[in-house]
């Protein structure tokens, strides 16, 4: 018999780096292109400037969606908020800003939305950035009547730092596939799902998953066939970037919208 899963308050449709197909990934430019489209639920990576300060990024570099360059580590968030994080991908996006995760934080919460948040460390960051994304979390949600952020992350070492700092929050393992390791490490940081690259599941897999009591979400699912493959599996979420095609509504976890 399966182990009784965590609640699970998240809508089923996650739209990939804020919906960042239309708009600049990470930006509240996405956000809004999202939410105006009726997205409920966002995807973000967040990452550290060399001040400390949580924001969204994520290359660990910043050639391909800014107008600097270099490693986004050894920038304070002073110079990173100079940046131009709109115009790569297009002139109606020039002047568009890094935002920091309390900036996003008060978009989300305003307006009711859910995030996941991806803690996507630079390297040799692990520990510290997951103990500060988590205390961030804390302390921008902490009054809402909203579930909290999912926290996820590839890194299990931030995972555990985040749940060291704020041990409320619920965490989720990404992993690219399955591996024997898989579940041992989703229990070591204390996860309540499992976020695999989407080909990893299959009837075996998600059976395991339960199994162990963990919810079972997929990234980065584009294609109609195979959402509709996942879906008939019995995920219980599906990260995407085709935010036109797979627009949120109440009746979509029936399947793709036509
Ligand atoms: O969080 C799932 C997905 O975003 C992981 O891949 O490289 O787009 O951050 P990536
Ligand atoms: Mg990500």
């Amino acid at each position: 018999m399966d182990t009784a899963l965590p609640p699970w308050p998240y809508p089923f449709w996650i739209a990939h780096r804020g919906a960042g197909r239309l708009a600049p990934e990470n930006t509240l430019a996405a956000l809004r292109t999202g939410a105006a489209l009726g997205w409920r639920m966002f995807e973000c990576d967040v990452k550290l400037s060399a001040d400390h300060v949580p924001f969204l990024l994520h290359d660990d570099t910043l050639g391909r969606t800014t107008d600097g360059h270099g490693r986004a580590a050894e920038r304070s968030w002073d110079e990173l908020a100079q940046l131009d994080a709109g115009r790569w991908h297009g002139p109606a996006f020039a002047g568009e800003p890094l935002p920091t995760l309390g900036a996003v934080a008060r978009f989300v919460t305003g307006r009711g939305l859910a995030l996941n948040i991806e803690i996507k460390p630079c390297p040799g960051r692990d520990t510290l950035t997951g103990a500060l994304v988590a205390q961030a979390v804390r302390a921008l949600w902490q009054g809402t009547a909203l579930p909290p952020p999912l926290l996820s992350s590839f890194s299990p070492e931030a995972l555990r730092a985040a749940r060291d700092a704020a041990p409320e929050l619920p965490r989720a393992l990404l992993s690219p596939l399955w591996r024997a390791d898989t579940l041992p490490e989703a229990r070591s940081v204390g996860a309540v799902a499992l976020v695999l690259q989407h080909r990893a599941w299959n009837g075996a897999t998600l059976a395991a998953a339960r199994a162990a009591g963990l919810r079972a979400l997929a990234y980065t699912v584009n294609g109609p066939r195979e959402v509709q493959r996942l879906t008939a599996l019995g995920l219980d979420g599906l990260i995407t970037d085709e935010v036109e095609r797979f627009a949120d509504r109440p009746d979509a976890a029936a399947g793709p919208a036509s």
